[in-house]
């Protein structure tokens, strides 16, 4: 099964001159979305997590199937104001301006082994500034999983220290 087939491309948005990758389809088509979690599971080696962190929106859909899976439990980075227990932030850079990402304080113990999920992989801002809270809570990365990874922007340059595993590259 080509997973591409249920990825669609969307032309100037949010905003002109972006081509956005709609995964809609494949969440929407009941195959797809066994076969995409299926897959992205077989990405993970060390099957020894105990946390998948998922960041929000798109990083939700498929981070607590993994946890599921990988009998991990799921702690969720949400955008500032969001989570209600005391949490830890992290600034990152956009392209324009900056955006502020957070954890609950208790969502990672020392130690524990940690899977990042997130839909896309683009510039790596959001993933980095993801893995500096797990690292601050003394959490060890041991995989960054994403559905989707835009090989020309180059994000994985940002995670050069963590294993990097993409389903579908473009
Ligand atoms: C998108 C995407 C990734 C992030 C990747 O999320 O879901 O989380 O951008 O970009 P980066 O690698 O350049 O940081 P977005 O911030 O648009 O929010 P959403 O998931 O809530 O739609
Ligand atoms: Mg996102």
């Amino acid at each position: 099964m080509d997973l591409k087939d249920y990825v669609r491309d969307i032309k100037d948005f949010p905003s002109d001159g972006i081509v956005f990758k709609d995964v809609t389809p494949l969440l929407g088509n009941p195959i797809a979305l066994k076969f995409a979690a299926e897959a992205l599971l077989a990405l993970v080696e060390n099957q020894k997590i105990d946390k998948v962190v998922g960041m929000e929106s798109r990083g939700f859909f498929f981070a607590s199937m993994l946890a599921s899976e990988l009998k991990a439990g799921f702690v969720p980075v949400r955008k500032s104001g969001k989570l209600p227990y005391k949490t830890m932030s992290e600034a990152f850079s956009l392209e324009y301006g900056t955006d502020t990402l957070e954890i609950h304080i208790d969502g990672i113990k020392e130690g524990e082994k940690v899977l990042v999920h997130d839909d896309v992989l683009a510039t790596g801002g959001t993933a980095a500034a993801v893995c500096k809270l797990v690292e601050r809570l003394g959490g060890e990365i041991v995989q960054c999983n994403f559905l989707i990874e835009l090989d020309f922007l180059k994000g994985s340059e940002k995670l050069k220290n963590y294993s990097v595993k993409s389903l579908l590259h473009y």
